[in-house]
């Protein structure tokens, strides 16, 4: 039998998850697929801390050894930010090897030069995990809803800031302390800064963005607000009234005119997305065909956030298995390009 190679940058709380299901559902997997899934090597700059996975993987503090491993057919980029990530999945790339990231800051900023460099190369760089956790909504965007032409897409896109928002609605808690939670539980970022201050929100609207209306948008232009400046008064009023208050991702695409906000916004409560909660995500596309469509999900976490890297690895599978049978090749998994002075953009 076939076996797809992996070789897995980054051991931190989602690279321990990618481990998990490598080893847990290995048969589950291997019958799906026909083939088997085997994790190659791992590399970390701490190869020693326990991480409690069972692996036999091999521990590497060289992530060159991976990314020149003749015998890894696909990379996972986990170690997130901007570098080294970004020259690791260039270099893996252009040594032809697939990759698969969670990475949105890395993708939000120099996705048009990595998916140029996957193009050129003839490999596939695939990124469900890097918006809204483990809802498959980069997919639906790119298959089930292919055929439709997107006028918007809303969403609640950051675990972290709806767990601090819930929690501070229904418990009447203090950001702070909530915060430390969400960082315990493995739902923020490295520097909760980009979610408390709507970046990483800003980085997967960006994503959505270009896969809904087919454009890349200048990041630094997408206007950002987070919940910094929410009180639990605010919250309260809002709740009086009828609404909740949610970080709300904005895109809209109207006559060839774009716009992308992030901020805090109050929801009336029957509205699907007032009742995302906790560190769900909730994601709303409106399609020409289709209408509208509600996805809702675990948005960020160790096992939400590697079941979407897994699904990614299947695919590379699917495909690798589909050409040995002699079918042809998948189209590429790039996002749809418009030249960007086609669309005048408003923010
Ligand atoms: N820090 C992110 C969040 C992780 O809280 O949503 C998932 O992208």
């Amino acid at each position: 039998m076939e076996t797809l190679k992996a070789g897995l940058l980054g051991f931190g709380t989602i690279g321990t998850g990618v481990a998990k299901v490598f080893h847990t559902n290995a048969d589950l997997m291997r019958q799906r697929l026909g083939m088997a899934l085997e994790l190659v090597a791992i590399a970390d700059l701490d190869v020693t801390t326990d991480r409690g996975v069972a692996t036999t993987a091999r521990l590497t503090t060289d992530a060159q050894s991976i990314l020149n491993d003749p015998q890894i057919d696909v990379v996972i980029e986990l170690i997130g930010g901007y570098e080294p990530a970004r020259t690791f999945v260039l270099t893996a790339l252009n040594n032809g090897k697939h990759v698969v990231t969670a990475n949105k800051a890395l993708l939000a900023l120099y996705g048009e030069e990595l998916f140029k460099a996957a193009e050129e190369n003839g490999v596939r760089l695939l990124f469900e995990a890097a918006v809204a956790g483990g809802i498959p909504v980069l997919s639906a965007i790119r298959e089930n809803l292919g055929a439709n032409r997107f006028s918007g897409v809303f969403g609640i896109l950051n675990g972290t800031c709806n767990y601090i928002l819930t929690r501070m609605t229904e418990e009447n808690e203090d950001f702070a302390l909530v915060l430390q939670d969400a960082q315990r539980l493995g739902y923020a970022e490295a520097d909760p800064t980009f979610d408390i201050e709507g970046i990483d929100t800003a980085h997967k609207l960006a994503i959505l963005i270009s896969m809904c209306f087919g454009t890349w948008i200048d990041f630094n232009r997408i206007y950002t607000e987070g919940i910094t400046r929410i009180s639990a008064l605010d919250i309260q009023f809002a709740r009086q009234f009828g609404y909740q208050i949610k970080l709300l991702a904005i895109g809209k695409c109207e006559d060839g005119v774009i716009e992308a906000r992030v901020h805090p916004t109050m929801i009336p409560q029957h509205y699907p997305l007032a009742d995302v909660r906790g560190v769900f995500n909730g994601v709303r596309l409106m399609g020409d065909f289709v209408g509208p469509v509600m996805l809702i999900g675990r948005g960020a976490g160790m096992e939400a956030t590697a079941s979407a890297v897994m699904g990614d690895v299947m695919s590379l599978a699917r495909q690798g298995r589909a050409a040995a049978l002699g079918y042809p090749p998948l189209s590429m998994a790039r996002l749809p390009v418009r030249p960007m002075d086609e669309v005048v953009s408003q923010y």
